[in-house]
């Protein structure tokens, strides 16, 4: 069975075969360094780094803030980016943020903001853009550095930060947008703390040619692994092995490993991810993020849950991921997986800061990531968006619920009748075999015909569905 992947990595086998002949040329690491910097065309200095944590490393270690300076930030980020300002001895200030634009608000800004606020680091979060301009005067008005973290929101050098934010870091991890599977470029408005940040990054010795070789190795075999039927063989496989693919999944693509950050940090990028870098900005088709972006609008036109789509109110967005939010997300994605949609809650990943965050806790707990991408086939598209309107719904996983119910009792009874269930209304595919125990919350459960999407299923339901009932009426307390 084809399974779509979680994300499809933003890079094509052209791109990494030409990276593995370029390990046949020579060139100086001045010159592609300065190529790079070329296609970024800004009044603004830039830096080509290791990636996003070195180039914010850099900041602390170049601004040199006094212990207990307080680093505003969105209270949506990975935790290194917190974990990294406490390094530095800063304190971090989560500021929450709205789940309809994404922003963090202005008036909690505004109240966080004391006489040791230094820094503002605000996340375009997954392929937004923020519209900085309310930011930036408070900001200037205070004295305080305005940092746009758009890790996530490269969309085809199109948006090369905004005019008056201070720093703007943007990266080519393996999952982003526009890989070199690994870098960041971070532009700097002020000339002498670029210089600082560059004399400091110059100490730094070179990260391996070696590590990055073997990084395009598996990456490439991660591409092959992504094509939807080898994808769906893997996740057979790991399923028989009885390995978790999220947890599998989540250790092969970390980009370090565990224990101190910093000194994993302290990098140079080696020439092959400067060379892939390069080949991807001589090589860039801008469309392609607009034709992500089209791929997305349809895909939530047909899901029709505008309240479930954090984000919905963004301006401009480039759908690096499209998110969605539902009350049991891990039973949403066991569901999806059987359809043949990976999905992952990414709880590896991004993470709500700050104990009073209650907006950025909700998404973090209640997000799922859908495989929306412009080479899933519209069908497709159309049957995931089928199935996460039927299995976020909660009643309709009831209903089937309620069906194990019934078709237990009638399968007492009669022999055919559980199967005819089994094959009218999809309950071969739930998860849990017939004869566990049905979930509580089936006896809370109003149910009427319009709850029963299948014909024969409805065929097959007595007349007393035509008005909405308890399913614990109808069904009878002991078959539930
Ligand atoms: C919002 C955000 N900030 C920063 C980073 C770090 O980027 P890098 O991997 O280039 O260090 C990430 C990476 O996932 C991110 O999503």
């Amino acid at each position: 069975m084809k399974v779509y992947p979680r994300i499809e990595l933003d890079i094509t086998f052209k791109d990494l075969r030409a990276n593995l002949l370029s390990y046949f040329s020579w060139s100086e690491r001045e010159e592609i360094i300065s190529q790079i910097q070329s296609f970024w065309h800004t009044q603004k200095q830039t830096l080509v780094t290791l990636c996003v944590r070195t180039s914010l490393d850099l900041l602390l270690q170049a601004l040199n803030l006094p212990p207990g300076s307080e680093i505003i930030m969105s209270a949506v980020n990975i935790a290194h980016m917190e974990e990294i300002i406490k390094k530095h001895h800063c304190i971090p200030i989560p500021v929450d943020i709205d789940l309809e634009t994404l922003a963090p608000s202005v008036d909690l800004f505004k109240s966080s903001i004391s006489n040791r606020s230094r820094v503002f680091i605000l996340a375009h979060l997954f392929g937004s853009i923020i519209p900085l301009d309310p930011y930036v005067e408070i900001c200037k008005s205070h004295n305080i550095l305005l940092v746009e973290d758009c890790a996530q929101a490269f969309d085809g050098l199109r948006y090369l930060g905004h005019p008056e934010a201070d720093i703007s870091f943007f990266s080519f991890g393996p999952i982003k947008s526009c890989t070199a599977l690994g870098g960041s470029v971070t532009l700097v408005q002020d000339k002498q703390l670029a210089q600082k940040m560059y004399n400091i990054e110059q100490i730094y010795p070179i990260k391996n040619e070696v590590w990055f070789f073997k990084r395009l190795l598996k990456y490439l075999c991660f591409k092959f692994l992504a094509i939807p039927k080898i994808f769906g063989i893997f996740v057979t496989c790991l399923d028989c092995l009885k390995i978790d693919l999220d947890h599998f999944i989540s250790s092969l693509t970390r980009g370090f490993s565990k224990g101190d950050i910093q000194s994993q940090l302290r990098y140079r990028p080696p020439k092959g991810m400067l060379r892939l870098l390069q080949y991807r900005f001589k090589h860039l088709d801008s469309s392609h993020y607009d034709q992500r972006q089209q791929t997305a609008h349809q895909f939530l036109a047909l899901l029709d849950k505008p309240d479930s789509y954090p984000g919905r109110k963004t301006m401009q967005h480039s759908y690096w991921l499209v998110p969605f939010v539902t009350a049991n997300p891990k039973l949403l994605m066991q569901k999806l997986r059987i359809e043949g949609f990976d999905t992952t809650t990414g709880t590896t990943s991004l993470t709500a800061l700050g104990e009073d965050s209650a907006q950025a806790k909700t998404l973090i707990s209640t997000v799922l990531y859908l495989p929306i991408y412009p080479s899933v086939p519209t069908p497709e598209m159309t049957r995931l968006a089928q199935f996460v309107r039927l299995y976020s719904n909660g009643s309709e996983i009831r209903v089937c619920e309620s069906l194990v119910g019934v078709s237990r009792r009638w399968g007492r009874g009669s022999g055919n009748a559980q199967t005819s269930f089994d094959e009218t209304t999809s309950l071969r595919r739930l998860p849990q075999p017939l004869d566990t125990p049905v979930c509580e919350s089936a006896k809370a459960l109003k149910i009427s015909r319009a709850d029963i999407t299948h014909p024969r299923a409805i065929s097959l339901l007595p007349e007393k569905l035509d008005k909405p009932c308890n399913a614990v009426e109808f069904f009878g307390e002991t078959s539930i």
